[in-house]
Protein backbone atom coordinates (compact mmCIF):
# COMPACT_ATOMS: atom_id res chain seq x y z
CA UNK A 1 0.00 0.00 0.00
CA UNK A 2 1.34 3.50 -1.11
CA UNK A 3 0.71 5.93 1.57
CA UNK A 4 1.77 9.67 1.83
CA UNK A 5 1.59 12.36 3.92
CA UNK A 6 1.58 16.03 3.30
CA UNK A 7 0.99 19.21 5.87
CA UNK A 8 0.49 22.82 5.98
CA UNK A 9 1.90 24.06 9.26
CA UNK A 10 2.80 27.69 9.92
CA UNK A 11 3.71 27.03 13.75
CA UNK A 12 4.82 23.74 13.94
CA UNK A 13 2.14 22.26 15.83
CA UNK A 14 0.30 20.54 12.54
CA UNK A 15 3.82 19.03 11.33
CA UNK A 16 4.14 17.58 15.07
CA UNK A 17 1.30 15.34 14.10
CA UNK A 18 2.27 15.09 10.85
CA UNK A 19 5.41 13.59 12.00
CA UNK A 20 3.94 11.09 14.40
CA UNK A 21 1.49 9.82 11.45
CA UNK A 22 4.35 9.17 9.14
CA UNK A 23 6.62 7.21 11.37
CA UNK A 24 3.17 5.19 12.55
CA UNK A 25 2.79 4.26 8.83
CA UNK A 26 6.32 4.21 8.09
CA UNK A 27 6.70 7.06 5.42
CA UNK A 28 8.27 10.37 5.63
CA UNK A 29 5.86 13.67 6.40
CA UNK A 30 6.50 16.13 3.52
CA UNK A 31 5.15 19.74 3.78
CA UNK A 32 2.64 21.08 0.54
CA UNK A 33 5.19 22.11 -1.42
CA UNK A 34 6.50 19.30 -2.34
CA UNK A 35 3.57 17.38 -4.58
CA UNK A 36 2.84 14.09 -4.69
CA UNK A 37 5.24 11.98 -8.27
CA UNK A 38 3.35 8.69 -7.88
CA UNK A 39 -0.23 7.17 -7.44
CA UNK A 40 -0.70 6.76 -3.54
CA UNK A 41 -3.56 4.52 -1.96
CA UNK A 42 -3.69 7.05 0.71
CA UNK A 43 -2.87 10.69 1.42
CA UNK A 44 -2.70 12.63 4.65
CA UNK A 45 -3.19 15.89 4.37
CA UNK A 46 -3.19 17.99 7.74
CA UNK A 47 -3.64 21.79 7.92
CA UNK A 48 -4.39 24.22 11.09
CA UNK A 49 -7.66 26.23 10.37
CA UNK A 50 -6.91 29.97 10.04
CA UNK A 51 -9.34 32.26 10.29
CA UNK A 52 -12.08 30.04 10.34
CA UNK A 53 -10.24 28.43 6.47
CA UNK A 54 -7.51 26.67 5.68
CA UNK A 55 -4.34 28.20 3.63
CA UNK A 56 -5.05 28.80 0.23
CA UNK A 57 -2.28 27.41 -0.23
CA UNK A 58 -3.94 23.86 1.02
CA UNK A 59 -6.84 24.30 -1.52
CA UNK A 60 -4.16 24.34 -4.38
CA UNK A 61 -2.50 21.83 -3.37
CA UNK A 62 -5.23 19.99 -3.63
CA UNK A 63 -6.35 20.91 -6.99
CA UNK A 64 -2.78 20.83 -8.43
CA UNK A 65 -3.18 16.98 -7.62
CA UNK A 66 -1.71 15.04 -10.36
CA UNK A 67 -2.04 11.57 -9.26
CA UNK A 68 -4.44 8.90 -8.55
CA UNK A 69 -5.00 8.95 -4.72
CA UNK A 70 -7.13 6.01 -3.61
CA UNK A 71 -8.74 8.29 -0.74
CA UNK A 72 -7.84 11.39 1.76
CA UNK A 73 -7.52 11.30 5.07
CA UNK A 74 -7.60 14.43 7.32
CA UNK A 75 -5.98 15.78 10.31
CA UNK A 76 -5.44 19.17 12.16
CA UNK A 77 -4.44 20.99 15.02
CA UNK A 78 -6.52 23.77 15.88
CA UNK A 79 -7.29 26.57 18.99
CA UNK A 80 -10.93 25.38 19.05
CA UNK A 81 -12.55 24.03 15.68
CA UNK A 82 -12.52 20.43 15.60
CA UNK A 83 -13.09 19.55 12.03
CA UNK A 84 -11.38 21.16 8.57
CA UNK A 85 -13.46 19.02 6.52
CA UNK A 86 -16.12 21.63 5.36
CA UNK A 87 -13.09 24.03 4.06
CA UNK A 88 -11.64 21.40 1.61
CA UNK A 89 -14.49 18.80 0.94
CA UNK A 90 -15.46 20.61 -2.25
CA UNK A 91 -11.72 20.63 -3.47
CA UNK A 92 -11.52 16.95 -3.22
CA UNK A 93 -14.62 16.02 -4.78
CA UNK A 94 -13.84 18.68 -7.76
CA UNK A 95 -10.40 15.77 -8.19
CA UNK A 96 -12.79 12.63 -7.07
CA UNK A 97 -11.14 11.42 -4.46
CA UNK A 98 -12.94 10.20 -1.36
CA UNK A 99 -12.30 12.48 1.90
CA UNK A 100 -12.17 9.13 4.92
CA UNK A 101 -15.46 9.50 7.15
CA UNK A 102 -12.85 9.98 9.74
CA UNK A 103 -10.92 12.52 11.02
CA UNK A 104 -7.94 13.30 13.51
CA UNK A 105 -8.23 16.63 15.25
CA UNK A 106 -6.45 18.31 18.63
CA UNK A 107 -5.45 21.19 20.45
CA UNK A 108 -2.82 23.09 19.25
CA UNK A 109 -1.54 25.80 21.03
CA UNK A 110 -2.30 29.78 20.07
CA UNK A 111 -1.55 32.93 21.94
CA UNK A 112 -1.98 31.96 25.12
CA UNK A 113 -4.04 28.70 24.96
CA UNK A 114 -3.44 25.34 25.16
CA UNK A 115 -0.26 25.85 26.21
CA UNK A 116 1.97 22.45 25.74
CA UNK A 117 -0.47 20.90 22.53
CA UNK A 118 -0.33 18.72 20.83
CA UNK A 119 1.11 17.15 24.05
CA UNK A 120 2.71 13.35 23.42
CA UNK A 121 -1.12 11.84 24.34
CA UNK A 122 -2.23 13.65 21.00
CA UNK A 123 0.70 12.30 19.12
CA UNK A 124 -0.20 8.90 20.63
CA UNK A 125 -4.27 9.55 19.47
CA UNK A 126 -2.93 10.48 16.08
CA UNK A 127 -0.78 7.29 15.80
CA UNK A 128 -4.23 5.38 16.83
CA UNK A 129 -6.46 7.18 14.03
CA UNK A 130 -3.88 6.61 11.31
CA UNK A 131 -3.46 2.66 12.31
CA UNK A 132 -7.42 2.62 11.82
CA UNK A 133 -7.04 4.48 8.78
CA UNK A 134 -4.76 1.94 7.06
CA UNK A 135 -6.26 -1.04 7.94
C1 LIG B 1 -3.67 33.76 12.23
C2 LIG B 1 -4.28 32.60 12.99
C3 LIG B 1 -5.63 32.34 12.85
C4 LIG B 1 -6.22 31.28 13.55
N1 LIG B 1 -7.55 31.01 13.38
C5 LIG B 1 -8.11 29.93 14.02
C6 LIG B 1 -9.47 29.59 13.82
O1 LIG B 1 -10.20 30.21 13.07
N2 LIG B 1 -9.96 28.53 14.52
C7 LIG B 1 -9.20 27.79 15.37
O2 LIG B 1 -9.71 26.85 15.95
N3 LIG B 1 -7.89 28.08 15.56
C8 LIG B 1 -7.34 29.13 14.91
N4 LIG B 1 -6.01 29.42 15.09
C9 LIG B 1 -5.19 28.56 15.94
C10 LIG B 1 -4.40 27.57 15.11
O3 LIG B 1 -5.26 26.81 14.29
C11 LIG B 1 -3.62 26.64 16.06
O4 LIG B 1 -2.73 27.41 16.83
C12 LIG B 1 -2.87 25.56 15.28
O5 LIG B 1 -2.39 24.58 16.17
C13 LIG B 1 -1.71 26.14 14.50
O6 LIG B 1 -1.08 25.12 13.80
P1 LIG B 1 0.35 25.27 13.16
O7 LIG B 1 1.34 25.49 14.28
O8 LIG B 1 0.54 23.98 12.46
O9 LIG B 1 0.29 26.43 12.24
C14 LIG B 1 -5.41 30.47 14.41
C15 LIG B 1 -4.03 30.76 14.53
C16 LIG B 1 -3.47 31.80 13.84
C17 LIG B 1 -1.98 32.06 13.98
Amino acid sequence: MKIAVRYYSKGGNTKKIALAIAKAVGVEAKPITEPLSEDVDILFLGTAPYAFDVDDNVKKYIQNISVHVGKAALFSTAAGLKSIRKYVAKYFDEKNIPLDNNEFSCRGSYLMFHKGRPNADDEQNAVQFARKIIS
